[in-house]
C-alpha cells in the first residue's frame, strides 16, 4: 500500500484548543478538531442524516451531532451512539511545527 499523502491545511493557531473547523479538501468537506492537546480530522458530515459535524460539540476525542446527538470517536470514526449506527471517516492528522497537514481523502 503507499504512502498517504498530506496537505496543510491550516496553522496550529487557527483551531483554538476545544474548537474545530470546517474545510474543504479536494471538494470534500472536513472538519479539523483540536481537543485535549491533538488534532483530529474526519469528513464533516454526519452517517445518519447529513449534518455538519463541525457545528456540533467537541468533549476530549469524541464529536456529538448537533441534530439528534449521535457521538463518534474521532480517533476511530466508531459510531459511540444511537440514532448514528455507521462509522464516519477518519483521517491521519500530522503537526510540524506551527502547520497541520492531513492525509488527503
Ligand atoms: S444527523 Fe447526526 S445524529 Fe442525526
Amino acid at each position: 500500500m503507499s504512502e498517504p499523502s498530506f496537505i496543510r491545511i491550516c496553522s496550529v493557531n487557527d483551531i483554538p484548543e476545544g474548537s474545530v473547523k470546517a474545510f474543504r479538501v479536494n471538494g470534500s468537506a472536513v472538519a479539523v478538531y483540536h481537543s485535549a492537546g491533538a488534532f483530529y480530522a474526519s469528513e464533516d458530515i454526519c452517517s445518519h442524516e447529513q449534518e455538519h459535524l463541525s457545528e456540533g460539540w467537541l468533549e476530549g476525542e469524541v464529536i456529538e451531532c448537533p441534530r439528534h446527538g449521535a457521538q463518534f470517536n474521532l480517533k476511530t470514526g466508531e459510531a459511540l451512539s444511537l440514532p448514528a449506527t455507521e462509522p464516519i471517516a477518519v483521517f491521519e492528522v500530522k503537526v510540524e511545527g506551527e502547520n497541520v497537514f492531513i492525509a488527503v481523502p
